[in-house]
């Protein structure tokens, strides 16, 4: 087995050649190779609860909701809102077929029904104002997650939430861009919707939940008489 030190003298050389190939990238293409995400205002976070964990924020869930898990993989995770949510039913969406067992008891009452292909056209399925909430973990690329944003915000119902996993610009696991920290922040700031739980991650694979906003609260934000006042 090689030592720790000989693998940080060689991974070093390669995160040295590494920066100079995105280095030299980012000169002829004038972008940076990660792009930052949009800052957020005050005022988008001021409503916000913190978590130490995902789990922690599946406790402020509403039982008996109606929920969808975009990108489910094994299902773990799927478990553990079976377990802590409670809610009506589960729908849960992946590309891949789900072959974890100890889901079936939930699908046999009725609470867990299985989709299985692209996120975007299973979404697209669903009526308006369906869900109370959309945990999305797919596609993690901005293009991706901007899509699945698109797909999922009209399914919701207001004052639904949208909730990312490992809402980063960098996957420290796999070396890799993620694209959910600046789709969403882009999203918050164009749409004006507003950080409602935060959940940290030990390697910074953080949670983040956002409400979509009431019509009556726009309608209020806006001077406009709420309906039957
Ligand atoms: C990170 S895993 C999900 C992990 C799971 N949510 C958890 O917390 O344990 C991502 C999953 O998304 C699925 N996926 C990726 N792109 C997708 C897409 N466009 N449509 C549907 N599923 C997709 C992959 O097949 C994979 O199972």
């Amino acid at each position: 087995m090689k030592k720790l030190e000989e693998i940080e003298i060689e991974l070093n050389s390669l995160h040295n050649r590494a920066r100079e190939l995105l280095r030299q990238w980012e000169l002829e293409a004038n972008q940076p190779y990660i792009s930052w995400a949009q800052q957020l205002r005050a005022d988008n976070i001021k409503e916000c609860n913190l978590f130490i964990s995902r789990e922690e924020l599946l406790s402020a869930l509403p039982e008996n909701s109606i929920g969808a898990e975009v990108g489910v993989a094994q299902g773990e995770f799927s478990l553990r809102i079976m377990e802590i949510v409670h809610p009506r039913m589960l729908h849960l969406i992946d590309s891949e077929q789900i072959s974890n067992m100890r889901i079936r008891p939930y699908i046999d009452s009725q609470n867990i029904k299985i989709h299985r292909g692209d996120s975007g056209t299973v979404l697209s399925k669903f009526e308006n104002n369906y869900f109370d909430w959309v945990y999305i973990d797919a596609d993690h690329t901005l293009e991706g997650v901007k899509r699945d944003i698109v797909a999922a915000k009209d399914k919701l119902v207001d004052g639904g939430l949208l909730i990312f996993n490992d809402y980063t610009c960098w996957s420290p696991l796999e070396y890799l861009r993620y694209g959910v920290m600046q789709a969403v922040n882009e999203f918050i700031i164009d749409e004006g919707w507003r950080v409602v739980h935060f959940a940290l991650h030990p390697l910074g694979y953080h949670d983040i939940a956002i409400r979509k906003p009431d019509k009556a609260s726009v309608a209020g934000n806006l001077g406009v008489p709420k309906s039957g006042s």
